[in-house]
């Protein structure tokens, strides 16, 4: 066995996206961000009158229409990664405030998880994969070689969220941010499906003073370790 699955999970904005797309990048392997699914099918919602801000997601209809919901991504020139949603680019639509506020009710429905976890197992059958999100380490992949559990505190997470959101040009206020992301850690936390929590064997990662160098290192050594431990050839 050349390559192990690593899963990165924790809190909304806690950076770990960005930490598992370097490491990724770093040693060559495939990266997921399995919270893009999340928001592409919560974006298929809206547009399609299944889910609105004043009356929230129509559970049943979501369910019915998932067999059309299409989620894939394409890697650009630059070496980003974008979602497709039935063939068509989202990356910055799904990254908006409308999207944020409904994906957490959208995530608690058993029927939907179910269907992105069957995708995101599929992706990592050949393992050499960086996976994040919330449940990677617990539910997708119990076995992974690598567990990451990352947690930061919710004012730090707002503030690098507001920085991350003006700089791509939007209009937010710190408030309404930091309300954001204290209600979808609730239902993250609290959902009978899946819930966030840390795996047993994971290992916690709290960044809230590390640069993003630091955590870098942090990541790169305990790769190493993993990669020792399984016996693996880098
Ligand atoms: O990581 P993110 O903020 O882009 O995730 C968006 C939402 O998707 C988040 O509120 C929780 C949900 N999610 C999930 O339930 N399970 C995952 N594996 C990833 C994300």
């Amino acid at each position: 066995m050349n390559k192990i699955v690593i899963a990165v999970d924790g809190y909304s904005s806690s950076g770990k996206s960005t930490m598992a797309r370097e490491l990724a990048h770093k040693i060559g392997y495939v990266y997921v961000d399995s919270g893009a699914m999340y928001r592409a099918v919560t974006l298929y919602a809206l547009r399609h009158g299944l889910a609105s801000a004043e009356s929230g997601v129509y559970v049943e209809g979501l369910i019915r229409a998932l067999p059309l919901i299409h989620i894939s991504f394409s890697v650009e020139a630059d070496g980003s990664q974008h979602t497709m949603l039935n063939g068509e680019d989202v990356e910055r639509e799904i990254r908006g405030m409308e999207v944020s506020g409904l994906v957490s009710p959208v995530a608690v429905i058993p029927e939907v998880r179910h269907a992105l976890v069957a995708m995101q197992q599929a992706y990592g059958h050949d393992k050499g994969i960086v996976m994040d999100g919330r449940d990677i380490g617990t539910t997708v992949f119990p076995d992974a070689e690598m567990k990451v559990f990352v947690e930061a505190s919710p004012e730090v997470r707002a503030e690098r969220r507001v920085l991350e959101l003006r700089a791509k040009g939007a209009d937010v206020d710190y408030d309404s941010v930091i309300a954001n992301i204290r209600e979808r850690d609730r239902i993250d936390t609290t959902r009978a499906e899946s819930p966030l929590r840390m795996a047993e064997d994971a290992v916690l990662l709290n960044n809230d003073n590390m640069t993003r160098e630091e955590q870098m290192e942090w990541m790169l050594n305990l790769y190493k370790e993993r990669i020792a431990d399984n016996g693996c050839v880098k």
